[in-house]
């Protein structure tokens, strides 16, 4: 058996910002509104006229992980995809990253996780490498949130969070099981599922219907029982950091860096007060970009590390929950 461990990291997100102001010309909000309940100042969002996609701008982020791995598309054995908001119902993102790299006919996976998408890309990534099966892996979370959020005053509870972007990695792999990703840990609740959904188009609910029922259905859009998440998120975003340091023998005392999805900055801080750690061990970045879901994760730890954040031998503890409900975490010794 071996480990996995991160030897790149990359990141997109469209220059367009678009700010608290910007949103209360659309809708009935505020800055001070959003700031206090979420933290976020402002967010990217794809602007009109671009070719921007969630595969596009994973392709961005892949490339620059790549190339910062010392490596080239030719070297990657395996692509995993995690997104919301694919490009197509139908195939998935990765099937279009192995296309836009130009890469062999390596195998591509999507992993439909939504916020916990990029916890479960990297366990199932992971485990290819563990077992032998492939050497260097690919990663991406990526969302293009923004064409698909209630834009008026209906939709404001749900669409001031979320913001566009991309981020990846390339896992290889490590002879030293003391190094690299330690453990990963994964959870889900179903019975939750219509507490932050998109009901539709479903193929129970198909976009004839949607159309035949006009303005009243607003199935396609993102529905998210705030609170109720809210108070969801804090309890297991705290377990399975829990879980994670007790499988490695670890004490909260040792994380060096925690780099939480960025749901919101109320539940990193409670989280961060839990655990008592210090400003500089929670990497936040929630104020610029909003909850870019399944690239929340791979976008902080490319900045955290951008920034030298984090460094060699450092405990580096993600965490994530979201729709599904689904939760997890990953251990990683730096290296
Ligand atoms: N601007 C101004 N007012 C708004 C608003 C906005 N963007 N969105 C909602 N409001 C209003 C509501 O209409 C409500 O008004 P009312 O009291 O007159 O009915 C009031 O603000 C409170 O709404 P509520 O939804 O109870 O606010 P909240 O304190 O729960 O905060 C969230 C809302 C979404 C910020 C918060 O619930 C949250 O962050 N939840 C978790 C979200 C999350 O993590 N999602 C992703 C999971 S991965």
């Amino acid at each position: 058996m071996y480990n996995s461990k991160i030897i790149g990291l990359g990141k997109y997100v469209p220059e367009n910002v678009v700010t608290n102001d910007d949103l209360s010309k659309l809708m009935d909000t505020n800055d001070a509104w959003i700031q206090e309940r979420t933290g976020i100042k402002e967010r990217r969002w794809i602007p009109e006229g671009s070719e921007d996609t969630s595969a596009v701008m994973g392709a961005k982020a892949a490339r620059i992980a790549i190339e910062r791995a010392g490596l080239t598309k030719d070297d990657i054995d395996f692509i995993v995809f995690a997104t919301l908001s694919p490009d197509y119902y139908f195939p998935g993102c990765g099937v279009q990253i192995q296309d836009m790299l130009d890469m062999k006919t390596v195998g591509a996976l999507d992993v439909r996780n939504q916020c916990s998408g990029f916890l479960y890309a990297i366990s199932v990534a992971d485990q290819f490498i563990k077992t032998g099966m492939y050497k260097n892996i690919l990663v991406i979370g990526a969302e293009y949130h923004s064409n698909g959020l209630d834009k008026t005053t209906r939709g404001r509870g749900v669409t001031v969070i979320f913001g566009d972007g991309a981020g990846a990695c390339v896992l290889t792999r490590e002879e030293d099981t003391s190094k690299g990703i330690l453990s990963t840990h994964l959870h889900s609740e179903g019975k939750y599922a219509d507490k932050l959904i998109v009901a539709s188009p479903s193929i129970a609910h198909w976009v004839p219907e949607i159309l035949e029922a006009g303005e009243e259905d607003t199935s396609y859009f993102p529905y998210m029982d705030g609170t109720f998440v809210f108070k969801n998120a804090v309890v297991r975003f705290s377990e399975v950091i829990v879980e994670g340091l007790m499988k490695n023998g670890l004490q909260k005392e040792e994380i060096d860096m925690l780099i939480p999805h960025q749901a919101n900055l109320r539940i990193a801080q409670f989280i961060q007060k839990k655990f008592g750690l210090t400003d500089d061990q929670v990497f936040n970045n929630i104020m610029k970009y909003g909850n870019t879901t399944a690239a929340s994760v791979i976008i902080a730890l490319t900045e955290a590390w951008e920034e030298g954040k984090i460094k060699p031998g450092d405990n580096v503890v993600l965490a994530a929950f979201g729709s599904g409900f689904t939760w997890g975490s990953a251990i990683i010794k730096w290296c």
